[in-house]
């Protein structure tokens, strides 16, 4: 509990007086007729009450003196939870999570718009369309009402404040994000373990979520992606459907979520274990450009640094395969590994895959901090139909999630093997 009330009030400390901040929980989904996809809450939600029922609101007011957490949850009811399972309930929330009130769904028509009349300003996400609609319907009531009431004169996007919370890790949010990073990378292990010619994509991407189920993250962070041959070169193929061929390489990104915190790992082997030496060659460059990105997150360095010491190997090493020419720097101000790497470099990693906080402050981007934890996964892919034949259809990505440290980095993912004698020794010990 303390973890999540210690937030709500650090949220409330940066809203101005006279403030409101709804938080909506994630509504249920239908994923076909009357089935529901598996639920997820919310990340700010959850974030925020450590609370994983739908048809929940969470209200934060700032008054002139006073402030208050509230929220809205759906009631007790014998019937439905005998279907459903327990519901938490209005009476026990308070206890339970250390909200100052609690109240049935049913009544946030009745309570939400008298606790926004005559505050100044109102707090937000947009991107929910039913709760965005009801929130505005009740501002517009308001607005219309003969009474002397006012609406908040403005509505203002929570992220900003939320957000920034949300991108610098603390406590246990990094030791869960550590286990994330540790199930993630046995997974990867398990696939080229037992990758083998004749099998097929979903037959890996099987292995993959059968360790992270039985390890006791529930689902995947994102849908895993299984490519093998030219597959690879598909940034987002998912469809995991081709038999995997001897001499292909195989790129998997596939991350856990564990306790509601993402990793995101991506490793690219051989489906017979062993790298051909034209797979080796683009292989190394990418390595090459992933330990240099890696090296560039410190604090103090700016977001942008990883990316930019991974194109700069990138484009070396393209050069040195013949397949760029010319003066280095005029190359790296052409972008001339724009047809290779067409992708960045990182992203923050954290409840969210995507995870959510600045990446630039006004046009500049900001620096790094500890606390942060970002992915670092350059890749090449050779779709161009001029690279020598050997190269063509070749797909490499390497994917580590880095949490940054006060003297540097820590390397979350540092357990799964990438490099070329270690996943040779895995895959059938015949490294040499
Ligand atoms: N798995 C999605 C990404 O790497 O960004
Ligand atoms: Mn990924
Ligand atoms: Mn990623």
């Amino acid at each position: 509990m303390a973890p999540y009330t210690d937030r709500r009030n650090a949220l409330l400390a940066k809203m101005p007086p006279n403030s409101l901040a709804v938080v909506f929980a994630s509504p249920m989904r239908i994923r076909s007729r009357d089935t529901d996809f598996v639920y997820r809450q919310n990340s700010d939600f959850h974030y925020l009450t450590g609370f994983d029922e739908p048809e929940a609101l969470l209200v934060l007011v700032r008054g002139a003196r006073a402030q208050k957490s509230l929220l809205f949850c759906r009631a007790k009811d014998e019937l439905r939870e005998r279907w459903e399972g327990e519901r938490l309930g209005p009476k026990s929330a308070p206890k339970r999570l250390g909200v100052d009130a609690a109240y049935p769904s049913s009544q946030i028509s009745r309570r939400l718009p008298k606790l926004l009349m005559d505050k100044e300003r109102l707090f937000m996400e947009i991107g929910e369309a039913a709760a965005e609609q009801q929130v505005l319907g009740f501002l517009g009531e308001i607005r219309m009402s003969r009474e002397a009431h006012r609406a908040p004169k403005h509505v203002d996007l929570l992220g900003p404040l939320l957000h920034e919370m949300r991108a610098i890790k603390r406590g246990d949010e990094i030791e869960l994000m550590r286990e994330a990073a540790r199930i993630s990378s046995d997974a990867h292990h398990r696939a080229m373990r037992t990758a083998q010619p004749g099998m097929g994509e979903w037959q890996l991407e099987a292995e993959i979520v059968y360790e992270f189920m039985r390890r006791g993250a529930r689902a995947p962070a994102y849908t895993s992606i299984v490519g093998s041959g030219a597959n690879a070169c598909v940034l987002h193929y998912v469809e995991n459907s081709a038999v995997m061929q001897d001499g292909d390489l195989v790129l998997i990104d596939a991350g856990c979520e564990y306790k509601h915190y993402a990793a995101d790992i991506t490793r690219t082997f051989p489906v017979s274990g062993r790298f051909t030496e034209a797979q080796r060659n683009v292989y190394e460059i990418v390595l090459r450009a992933q330990l240099a990105a890696i090296d560039a997150c410190k604090p103090g360095n700016l977001l942008d640094a990883p990316h930019q010491a991974a194109i700069r190997e990138v484009i070396k090493g393209l050069v040195d395969l013949g397949l760029l020419e010319g003066d280095l720097d005029m190359l790296i101000k052409e972008d001339a590994h724009q047809p290779y790497f067409m992708h960045g470099t990182s992203h923050f990693l954290g409840l969210d895959v995507h995870d959510v906080g600045a990446r630039k402050q006004a046009k500049d981007w900001r620096t790094l901090e500890p606390g942060m934890v970002l992915t670092v996964e350059p890749g090449i892919y050779m779709v161009k139909e001029s690279v020598p034949e050997q190269y063509r259809g070749i797909g490499i990505r390497i994917e580590d999630d880095v949490l940054i440290t006060e003297s540097g980095h820590e390397v979350l993912t540092e357990d799964a093997v990438k490099t070329i004698t270690d996943i040779e020794a895995l895959m059938g010990g015949m490294s040499g």
